[in-house]
């Protein structure tokens, strides 16, 4: 299936993901390496064509990151992008140094359109520039191919022997032709056939998940989060009922959502597999019961969700397999793809857990990004709310109550948010926003109902828009829409009888509450 790859060498840059990304939607499979990569291995892989990432470091100082020049001889094309491009050209024998002009932002660049890598391209278009140091001279047997205003060398090639080097950045997407030049150097000079598909993928998985297993046994703890749905549905598939799912119910899930799951998965559901549900909700909330503080709130319940999920795995005895849905960005962001620095050690990635007795762990998702994970989902027939759904903490509303945790609040939060949700579709705003929910302040306050003084809870309301999720914007909700809600939440929610609408953004407030 991956016989036909191309290679992203990875010198540290921030759009090293994007990289890969752009050249999966030219329908060729990617794969992201650190630079520190053994040429051996390189060459054992034998990939299609090689992509060198742009990086902080100025190439010729001592102890940048660097690649040999054997990399260029190899024989499959290379393309350099920023300072991939200028390593390359520092490597064959060019001169780079720093730039008399730093180049950021939106440049026009003009382009040799009989370069093969800019066939199809305008005469000249907007491209992403980032960049200090800059290609003063080009390597021998190279030849210009674009320039801006500032920047003399903005691409270059010595198309005999397929090397490439590009200043600006084709993954970014101000860079407005740039599909079409990444699309050009892996179709037109790698000669890839594109034939990278998600239906092929999920195929070619399942056969793969059925030869690997055999007889097997395999446990897998569904969440009803998209990942580990997919993985569960992609198993099932292949091995049908010798997969069994274990999905804790720890009561602070959304209201209906133990119930959704159950329909989607259970007996009634569409999936041959063994589902377990186990409504562990009083024990969460005896554990929770007075605890106020976030960070412990957070690990009574990561602990309480382990011992839950050993209890059953206990009931079924040893296993072969256990499924997790780790997926590509888990493994990249722990460190162990690419370059890039350690932002979270992901519990998915290295942290295998010693509390199940299983003799080898299978990631069906472990080389999918989360849009393609989704493709996979919809290609598997999983119903699109559940492909669709937005981020949902693993402590649930948990920590959408601020402050200790009772049954009460839990039910008084979950009412809350339904209606917050069903006005927010009913709006058809719900695909617009990042991501939506109510939660419960720990705040009393005076109001009126009738004729009667009420002391009750405030709601708070949270809308954000976000790319990463690192940082975010309050969503700006038509008023007439935040009325409504508020109006329903106050009137049809027992407890509640003050509705906050959320301004802050990410920094510096987070996005949940706790
Ligand atoms: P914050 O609140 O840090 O949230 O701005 C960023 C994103 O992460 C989710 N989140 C969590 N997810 N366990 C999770 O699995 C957690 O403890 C947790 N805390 C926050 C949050 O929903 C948002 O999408």
């Amino acid at each position: 299936m991956k016989e036909e790859k191309v290679i992203v060498v990875d010198f540290g840059g921030q759009y090293n993901q994007l990289v890969a990304r752009r050249v999966r939607e030219c329908n060729v499979y990617c794969e992201i390496y650190s630079y520190k990569t053994d040429i051996e291995k390189i060459k054992e892989m034998n990939p299609k064509g090689i992509i060198l990432t742009g990086g902080p470091n100025s190439c010729y100082e001592e102890g940048a990151p660097s690649c040999t020049r054997e990399l260029f001889e190899l024989g499959i094309p290379v393309l350099g992008l920023c300072y991939g491009a200028q390593l390359m050209m520092h490597v064959l024998g060019g001169k780079v140094e720093k730039a008399p002009v730093r180049e950021y932002g939106k440049t026009e660049v003009h382009f040799d359109t009989a370069s093969k890598i800019f066939q199809n391209v305008s005469k000249s278009s907007v491209c992403w520039m980032s960049h200090t140091d800059y290609i003063a001279n080009v390597a021998s047997g190279f030849a210009i191919t674009a320039y801006t205003a500032d920047c003399p060398v903005a691409a270059a090639e010595n198309a005999a022997q397929n090397l490439y080097a590009i200043q600006f950045h084709p993954e970014v997407l101000h860079t407005v032709e740039g599909t079409k030049m990444l699309s050009n150097f892996v179709l037109g000079v790698c000669g890839c056939s594109g034939n990278w598909k998600m239906d092929s993928f999920v195929e070619n998985s399942i056969r793969e998940i059925r030869e690997k297993v055999g007889n097997g046994k395999v446990l897998c703890a569904l969440s009803g989060g998209v990942d580990s749905s997919v993985a569960a549905v992609m198993l099932s598939k292949a091995v049908g009922e010798q997969l069994t799912c274990v999905f804790v119910d720890h009561g602070l899930l959304r209201k209906n959502e133990g119930d959704e799951v159950e329909a989607v998965f259970g007996e009634e559901g569409n999936y041959d597999l063994n589902f377990i549900r186990v409504n562990a909700q009083e024990r969460f909330y005896e554990k929770l019961a007075g605890v106020e503080e976030p960070e412990r709130k957070r690990k009574i319940i990561g602990e309480e969700f382990i011992r839950v999920f050993e209890e059953e795995a206990k009931k079924i005895g040893a296993v072969d397999f256990l499924v997790q849905g780790t997926i590509y960005p888990d493994v990249v962001e722990s460190g162990l793809g690419g370059e890039s620095a350690v932002i979270k050690s992901h519990h998915n990635v290295g942290g295998l857990p010693d509390y199940v007795d299983f003799k080898e762990i299978i990631e069906p998702l472990r080389d999918l990004f989360k849009d393609e994970v989704r493709k996979a989902g919809l290609e598997l027939g999983l119903p699109e709310h559940l492909v669709y759904r937005q981020p949902f903490p693993g402590p649930g509303l948990g920590i959408r109550i601020i402050g200790d945790v009772t049954a009460e609040k839990v039910r008084i939060v979950q009412d809350a948010d339904a209606i917050y949700r069903e006005e927010i579709a009913n709006a058809g705003l719900d695909k617009g926003i990042g991501q939506y929910f109510a939660a419960l302040t720990n705040m009393k306050s005076v109001g009126v109902m009738g004729d009667e003084r009420t002391y009750d809870y405030a709601i708070a309301l949270r809308a954000v828009n976000t790319v990463d999720f690192m940082t975010a914007e309050a969503a700006q909700i038509p008023w007439d829409v935040l009325g409504k809600v508020s109006s329903r939440i106050v009137n049809e929610v027992k407890g509640v009888n003050r509705v906050l609408y959320d301004c802050t953004g990410k920094p510096p407030a987070t996005i949940e509450f706790e």
